[in-house]
């Protein structure tokens, strides 16, 4: 039904206008809201865009502008990001509160401009503030520009599948709780899928998500994986998937039986009905390799054949790997790899002018006599890049940087550029587990050619973080397990056709190493895609400066930005 509303508020809403620009301009409005939903049971108050859950789609070709209104009907503070679009030298339309805007306030509004330019494929956009995003996001199909065409044959349908996290209780009350007690949050109480549960859980059998399809057709489906705080395994009875793009980036196409899909990423993925006419199981369960409380429930849609036949008595389910089979998770990703072809070129840096070494690590802050410290009694959770936990500002970091004249030494520290104390990362049993509170950015020159190794530590409660940098697609260039090794690991290096991608999973004790070139000029936010691990500071702010000329500076400011008080 959220699908239905999204695309009838999309024909209705939008008007189709063409600019002196090469591609189209697409205009959107959108009111947030709170809307009732009965799931599991239980009647739900959350917050929308447009009454819809997941929110509306924007349907748009590779190299168009959108432009969106939201009018802020709910009762708190809000955000949009555009997760995956790079927005060129157009920080200002980014969304992470207190990076580059102030929230929206009730009643207010705020018209952002979308600048597709590279992606192509399936981006997102969610609200970044607070938690809002659990209910207010929706998927970004973003077609060949004119002229062009996919690198695969015209599907015969195309549908989004997105999977979210469902709370019973109102989502800011789980935020505020876990704050209050400086612990790790509720969990939610279902997965779903189009924003339905499916039959594994109470009162949802009826609702269940069905996609209908027909034998011997070919479905595009786009995964977007909004779910807050778990990764996931995916799988359709009886039916191999095509990987086919991943994060608004063409792949390699490949064919697996299960997906391993972790929050804020998106995987294109071919399906052909080839199979007798039945229904089939899609599943979508989480994977997690941690001590941390997770939600360990599965979510169920079905496939739906077309034509006449008896409906099965028993449906057939896929097999998909154990909840913490890191190995899968891991083959998986290793699986990502760019076309790399003449009508899809990469530029991988090789000429590395700024490297950091991240490490990436759950802690604590002491926090004795406060409330707010049940952990051990005396402490609360927190969670840090290179040792320092990234505090938000309540003003909007991309304005004082502008007003300062693009100096950034008047608002904000460095953060290092390697762990303040070097340590055998993913091995040491007496790390100190707390960290420091502060505000430490990276600042980049224009054309920097940047690399990025994120270290997962053995502090805390070790498990996977996806880390995801706003304004860039970057380069996947290795992954592995233990203690980078700056010999052996960099030389297997793939600089040929690493995946470029905006979201990438840190493996739990192992490394991930990105690269790309500082060629958008702005303010950043880098952070874990786990709602509760941004929460507890894990980000930090990519600073990129002007170039020389007007066309590699950032664009002035629109004339109307939210207030930030
Ligand atoms: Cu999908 Cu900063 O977010
Ligand atoms: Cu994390």
């Amino acid at each position: 039904m959220g699908l239905i509303s999204g695309v009838l508020g999309f024909i209705f809403l939008s008007a189709l206008l063409f600019s002196n620009a090469q591609g189209a301009v697409h205009k959107h409005y959108w009111v947030v809201k709170q809307t009732n939903f009965t799931k599991l049971c239980t009647t739900s108050t959350i917050l929308t865009v447009n009454g819809s859950f997941p929110g509306p789609e924007i349907h748009a070709r590779k190299g168009d502008t959108v432009f969106v209104t939201v009018q802020n009907d709910g009762p708190y503070g809000i955000t949009i990001h555009w997760h995956g679009v790079r927005q060129p030298r157009n920080p200002w339309s980014d969304g992470p509160e207190y990076i580059t805007q102030c929230p929206i306030k009730p009643g207010g509004n705020f018209t952002q401009e979308i600048n597709l330019s590279k992606e192509e494929g399936t981006v997102w956009w969610h609200a970044h503030s607070d938690w809002s995003r659990a209910t207010v996001h929706g998927a970004i199909k973003v077609f060949p520009a004119n002229g062009t065409s996919y690198p695969f044959n015209e599907p015969d349908g195309d549908q989004t599948i997105v999977f979210s996290s469902w709370y019973k209780s109102n989502v800011m009350d789980v935020l505020n709780e876990a704050l209050a007690a400086g612990s790790d949050p509720n969990v939610s109480d279902a997965y779903t899928i189009n924003g339905e549960p499916g039959d594994s859980y109470n009162c949802s059998k009826e609702t269940m998500y069905s996609l209908l399809v027909e034998t011997g057709k070919t479905y595009l489906l786009r995964i977007v994986n909004a779910i807050l705080n778990e990764e996931m395994f995916f799988a359709i009875a009886n039916h191999n998937m095509t990987v086919v793009g991943s994060d608004g980036a063409y792949v390699k196409p490949f064919s697996t039986d299960y997906l391993f899909i972790t929050p804020g990423q998106t995987m294109d993925v071919l399906v052909t009905a080839n199979q007798s006419a039945s229904y089939y199981y899609m599943v979508l369960t989480p994977f997690l390799d941690t001590e941390s409380s997770y939600d360990n429930t599965t979510s169920t849609a079905l496939i739906k054949y077309s034509g006449n036949y008896t409906t099965p008595s028993s449906i057939p389910t896929p097999t998909f790997p154990n909840i913490s089979d890191s190995i899968s998770a891991q083959l998986f990703v290793v699986r990502l790899k760019s076309l790399a072809d003449a009508a899809h070129p990469i530029n991988v840096p090789t000429n590395i002018t700024r490297q950091y070494f991240m490490t990436v690590s759950v802690n604590l802050f002491a926090c004795p006599n406060s409330t707010g410290c049940t952990v051990d009694g005396n402490n609360k959770l927190a969670a840090s890049l290179n040792n320092d936990s990234f505090l938000l500002p309540s003003t909007s970091m991309l304005q004082e940087y502008y007003d300062s004249n693009y100096n950034v030494s008047g608002f904000a520290d460095q953060l290092p550029d390697k762990p303040p104390t070097p340590f055998n990362y993913t091995t040491v049993v007496n790390m100190s587990a707390y960290t420091s509170e502060g505000r430490g950015v990276i600042t980049l020159n224009y054309g920097d050619e940047v690399e990025i190794l994120f270290q997962g530590t053995n502090i805390g409660a070790t498990q996977n973080h996806p880390m995801h940098l706003h304004g860039y697609g970057f380069y996947l260039v290795g992954t592995g397990s233990g203690d980078f090794d700056n010999g052996t690991d960099r030389g297997r290096f793939n600089l040929v056709d690493p995946p470029e991608v905006n979201t990438i999973g840190v493996p739990r004790k192992g490394w991930s190493a990105i690269r790309f070139k500082a060629d958008n000029p702005g303010v950043w936010f880098l952070h874990c895609h786990f709602e509760r691990h941004i929460t507890w500071g894990m980000s930090t702010v990519v600073i990129v400066k002007n170039g020389d000329t007007n066309e590699t500076s950032m664009r002035p400011p629109p004339s109307y930005m939210p207030p930030c008080s």
